[in-house]
């Protein structure tokens, strides 16, 4: 039995990826650490947390001899790496944070694998799932390759391009058995709302305005986030030691008509009158730094991998909006309290 440590397995992205691994690999044994910040919910895996080959473990990856004892005691074949501060507007009011869970964080689940695969390393690896907000910012044309300059302008892209620096020094000084993957911007269930698909889906459910930032022309690529788990399933297994691998979506959207798109389908879910969600859409004061486009060249992965993304964005929307809507516990729990003071703040609301 293969015993695999998953860490950020309660958040958006890392509980999609817990859940394809428990229910599709039974021979591991695999370990979810999270420290259940604002962002870990234990509720996204409620439907498999009482499977045999599931354990979840509650820690923090920035205390190292908590991170050292755990490999120490669990010696894992494998880590799949998706705990992390994400979200870039709270990385520009508080990037202390960011610094500590992405850089200092990832370090001592660097060591902890150091030390107990230095003696044999063989059939080991180290997967550090990282963004392609790493490359920058692109002009109206151009794609991230995996060969892109790295040219990261908030602290959160910043915090992310040490990281995959640090993992990438490690397999180059130490020789440990590492793969790196870049992928452009996931939405599906699951999402916090403070990201921008949940949160309009979530203020157009309670006829609230959906903040625009700027002019809504920044460019995103969008994929949907089982369609990412299955990338990851793909490299942990097959990927190439050493490798990056960009993953995306070919699915360019600028904010202001993705806003628009979504709204038209909240029309039609809620019953309401076209073009009645339209108007909740506010422009308000643009992020810092605001990166103007983002898109990824995935061709390595889709050819060395014959990986694909396999939904279309309107139907991956339309599960989406779905979603949310038939959970309307999960988003009340998750945007109560805490969220309330994050959203007054962020959104100058008093
Ligand atoms: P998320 O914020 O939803 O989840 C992060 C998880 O990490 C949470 O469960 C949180 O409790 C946990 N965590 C945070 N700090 C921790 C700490 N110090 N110790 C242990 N656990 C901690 O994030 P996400 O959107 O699911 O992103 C997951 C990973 O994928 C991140 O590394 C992110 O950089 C990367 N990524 C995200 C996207 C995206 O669009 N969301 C795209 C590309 C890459
Ligand atoms: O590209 C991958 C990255 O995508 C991940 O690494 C990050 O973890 C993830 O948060 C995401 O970053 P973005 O900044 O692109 O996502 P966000 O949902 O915050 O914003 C998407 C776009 O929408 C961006 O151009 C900013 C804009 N936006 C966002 C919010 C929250 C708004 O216009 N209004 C908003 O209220």
């Amino acid at each position: 039995m293969r015993t695999i440590l998953i860490t950020g397995g309660a958040g958006f992205i890392g509980s999609h990826v817990v859940r394809l691994f428990v229910n599709k690999y039974p021979e591991y044994r695999i370990v979810n650490l999270d420290a259940l910040t604002y962002a870990g919910n234990l509720e996204n895996l409620k439907d498999i947390d009482t499977q045999s080959n599931y354990e979840f473990v509650k820690g923090d990856i920035n205390d190292s001899s908590f991170v050292n004892t755990l490999f120490s005691n669990y010696q894992f074949d494998g880590v799949l790496h998706l705990a992390a501060e994400s979200h870039v507007d709270r990385s520009i009011s508080d990037p202390m944070s960011f610094i500590m869970t992405n850089i200092v964080g990832t370090v001592n689940l660097l060591n902890g694998a150091r030390a107990i695969w230095s003696s044999n390393s063989d059939g080991k690896r180290f997967y550090h799932i990282s963004t392609d907000e790493v490359y920058g910012s692109l002009g109206k044309s151009g794609l991230f390759h995996e060969t892109t300059s790295y040219d990261p302008h908030s602290p959160y892209s910043a915090s992310k391009a040490s990281s995959d620096h640090l993992v990438r020094a490690y397999h180059d000084t130490y020789k440990l058995p590492i793969v790196i993957t870049n992928c452009s911007n996931n939405y599906g269930p699951n999402q916090f709302p403070e990201k921008l698909i949940p949160l309009a889906i979530h203020n157009i459910s309670t006829n609230k305005p959906i903040p625009i930032y700027g002019k809504g022309e920044n460019i995103r690529d969008w994929l949907y986030v089982e369609d990412h788990a299955a990338a990851i399933d793909l490299v942990f297994h097959k990927g190439r030691d050493g490798e990056t691998y960009n993953i995306g979506g070919h699915n360019e959207w600028t904010n202001i008509d993705l806003i628009k798109q979504l709204c038209k389908t909240m029309d039609s879910k809620l019953g309401r009158k076209p073009g009645t969600n339209e108007h909740l859409i506010t422009y308000v004061k643009d992020r810092a730094g605001h990166d103007l486009r983002y898109a990824i060249d995935s061709s390595k992965i889709e050819k060395e991998l014959g990986w694909k993304p396999s939904l279309q964005f309107e139907q991956g929307i339309e599960k989406t909006v779905d979603w949310y809507l038939a959970n309307p516990d999960w988003l009340e729990n998750v945007s109560s309290g805490a969220y309330e003071k994050y959203y007054d703040k962020q959104y100058n609301r008093r």
